[in-house]
């Protein structure tokens, strides 16, 4: 049965904004005593990169894995491009494209072997798919190792021929389950590069423990944790969601850094303060604070007065805290 694609309402105005190509309605997995997953809920905009963050064990590839009919949920819905996760996994299977945390590739195929297989498996017409792979080789920059079998490929290069092989029947949803860890920084820009290509033409969820792959990569981000979802916004939502807190870095010239940092500690305004050498770090309750600042260091000589902006980290590990999981 395939359930009626709604538009999602937009809080701001009357508009609406494109349907959803992924609706979460109270998601719960449980593994013996553990919950994975609790009341989840999520929408996820069709034609949107969407990345979902959390440390490990969140429960990141546990939803992942339901959305993707791997696995049954306990209880809740998940409703992928209007067709039921529990009901409809056929249909689902086959608009949908999946790149899972661990490379699977068949390592006794070549590169385009693994491909032309996975078409098969879709049913696709050999007419159809050797353009196809033709094009998505080129794509990924595999056209010239196409031959070759992925045990002698880099770790790069293994992720891309898998999400090249996800994309072969053309999917309207990617799934890409942590796409680029334990690749080096200059592999990574480049599966950024190919998943930003791919951006608008199908809908994107990828998962990550990486701030910065969310932050170049996803136009909405959800932060998870124990099963929950705890944050949900565009990065500079998620960031503005921290208290009005600012932070500045005052950098003075000569050697009156002592001096001007007792005087601030005293201050009402000030709510913070840490020292290096040169330099005062203040945290104020409000940006109105600071001419008060100013005027309290009037005759000192300062340097440079500097904005300190927030990182997506600052706000990963204010709502997940500091502790090391697993
Ligand atoms: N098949 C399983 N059986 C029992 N516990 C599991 C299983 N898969 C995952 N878990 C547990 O569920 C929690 C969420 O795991 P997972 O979804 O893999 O998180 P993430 O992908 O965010 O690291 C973890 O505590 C993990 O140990
Ligand atoms: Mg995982």
């Amino acid at each position: 049965m395939r359930w009626q694609l709604r538009a999602v309402p937009c809080m701001e105005s009357t508009e609406t904004m494109p349907a959803a190509a992924i609706i979460i309605r109270s998601l719960t997995k449980v593994y013996g005593s553990l919950t994975a997953l609790d009341h989840f809920d999520l929408e996820v905009v069709q034609g949107s990169i969407f990345g979902l963050l959390g440390p490990n064990g969140a429960g990141k590839t546990t939803l992942i894995r339901i959305l993707t009919t791997l696995m049954r949920q306990s209880s809740g819905t998940a409703v992928i491009e209007g067709f039921d996760s529990l009901r409809d996994g056929r249909e689902i299977r086959r608009r949908i494209g999946v790149v899972s945390q661990e490379n699977s590739l068949d390592r006794y195929l070549t590169a385009r072997e693994n491909l032309e297989l996975h078409a098969r498996l879709h049913g696709l017409a050999k007419r159809q798919y050797q353009p196809r792979i033709d094009h998505l080789l080129e794509l990924m920059g595999l056209s010239g190792r196409q031959k070759d079998f992925p045990d002698t490929f880099s770790g790069g290069m293994q992720r891309r021929l898998v999400i090249a092989r996800a994309l072969v029947h053309q999917p309207q949803v990617l799934f890409l389950d942590e796409p680029t860890t334990g690749l080096d920084p200059q592999s990574r820009r480049a599966v950024w590069e190919y998943i930003r290509s791919l951006a608008g033409s199908m809908t994107i969820f990828l998962t990550t423990h990486y701030l910065e792959e969310a932050e170049q990569l996803c136009d909405r981000i959800a932060i998870m944790d124990h099963g929950r979802l705890i944050a949900l916004g565009s990065t500079q939502e998620l960031k503005d969601r921290l208290s009005g807190a600012t932070v500045y870095e005052i950098e003075f010239a000569g050697q009156s850094a002592d001096q001007y940092a007792r005087l601030l500690a005293d201050m009402s305004c000030v709510i913070g303060i840490s020292r290096a050498e040169r330099s005062v770090t203040v945290t104020l309750e409000c940006w109105e604070c600071l001419s008060e600042i100013v005027t309290a260091l009037n005759g000192a000589a300062i340097r440079r007065i500097s904005l300190k902006e927030r990182t997506l980290e600052d706000v990963f590990i204010s709502l997940t805290g500091e502790k090391v999981r697993e």
